[in-house]
């Protein structure tokens, strides 16, 4: 089964195509945004702007013409309303124009399974960081997702982009943040975990406090390794509690080597077997949107079209209520 993934929760717009397990193309096109930040209104001009291009190089570069596609998925949440609502618009128009079925899908579950496909692991306990989300994930037998412990205010990838923009740099994101932090001698931060959650914000502010008297390698990689500790204490800790014998890291901030190479650590003392995806299919990407849409198109069937609407705080437990 051909599969179109359409991605556009945020920055990145970013059409894939899959068939079964195997991703045919996966372009994406990401808005950088610059000092400013991001704007949402910004995102959406430029998915708006680069959609038609994206999907004719994702055609091209899968070999495969529109009418071969048996399925549109796209992103439905969480996410920014703006973006979202321009991949979704872009989704219905294919869907109506061309008479194919569509089917909406939560973005973390797409992260969370095209990594377990990656991996080949089934049903691993899950540690999901990107950008907005912080979350441990664990599927029971009857595919519901528990989220064992989440961050009580930003995303861990919020918090590097945060104190990159506080800084100064150009390229404010975690990738930039991690090449500064290279080097770095460590900075005392505070460390904020309760039980299975993580506390962020108060480690930004005295980050960027530290950073107005201690050069901006030092803070940058003492702010990485306490989050990261932060982050391998909680996971742990739901490692225990659930016994489970698989890890797998997936979103965005899952890149960064550092982190790969202390929670590879934890596994290994923890004698638990440890997996993350390529880095292509762990940024926000088309092709795990189309994977995972094939898996909710098997379960579920198609969405009708009043109901592919963009659900910005679709949580990964609120499946089974908004498909079923
Ligand atoms: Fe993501």
């Amino acid at each position: 089964m051909k599969v179109l993934g359409i991605e556009s929760t945020a920055h990145t717009l970013s059409i894939g195509i899959t068939d079964g397990g195997k991703v045919l193309s996966n372009i994406i096109d990401r808005y950088s945004g610059g000092a400013e930040g991001l704007i949402p209104r910004k995102m959406a001009d430029h998915h708006a702007s680069t959609f038609s291009s994206v999907l004719s190089r994702s055609l091209a570069s899968a070999k495969t013409k529109f009418n071969d596609i048996d399925l549109i998925a796209f992103s439905q949440g969480p996410g920014i309303g703006s973006p979202l609502s321009v991949g979704i618009a872009g989704a219905k128009y294919l869907a109506l124009k061309y008479n194919k079925p569509l089917i909406g899908v939560n973005h973390c579950y797409a992260h969370v399974k095209i990594s377990e496909h990656m991996c080949r692991m089934e049903k691993p306990l899950v540690l999901y960081l990107s950008g907005g989300n912080s979350q441990i994930l664990a599927e029971d037998e009857d595919s519901y997702y528990h989220i064992l412990g989440e961050t009580l205010d930003v995303g861990i990838g919020n918090l590097f982009d945060s104190f990159a923009r506080a800084i100064g740099m150009k390229e404010a994101h975690g990738a930039a943040l991690a090449k500064l932090a290279e080097g770095g001698k460590y900075v005392p931060l505070p460390y904020s975990v309760k039980g299975m959650n993580l506390v962020f914000s108060g480690l930004q502010t005295a980050a960027e406090k530290a950073a107005k008297s201690h050069p901006h390698r030092d803070v940058a990689y003492s702010l990485m390794e306490t989050s990261f500790a932060m982050t391998c204490e909680v996971t742990e800790r739901a490692l225990f509690l659930t016994r489970k014998k698989h890890l797998v890291v997936c979103g965005g901030v899952a890149q960064n080597k550092r982190l790969q190479q202390m929670l590879k650590q934890m596994c290994v003392e923890a004698d638990v077997s440890f997996g993350v995806a390529p880095d292509e299919l762990n940024s926000d990407n088309g092709a795990m949107i189309a994977y995972a849409g094939s898996l909710l198109y098997k379960k579920y069937g198609a969405m009708p079209v009043k109901k592919c609407v963009p659900i910005t705080n679709y949580r990964i437990d609120r499946m089974k209520e908004v498909l079923g």
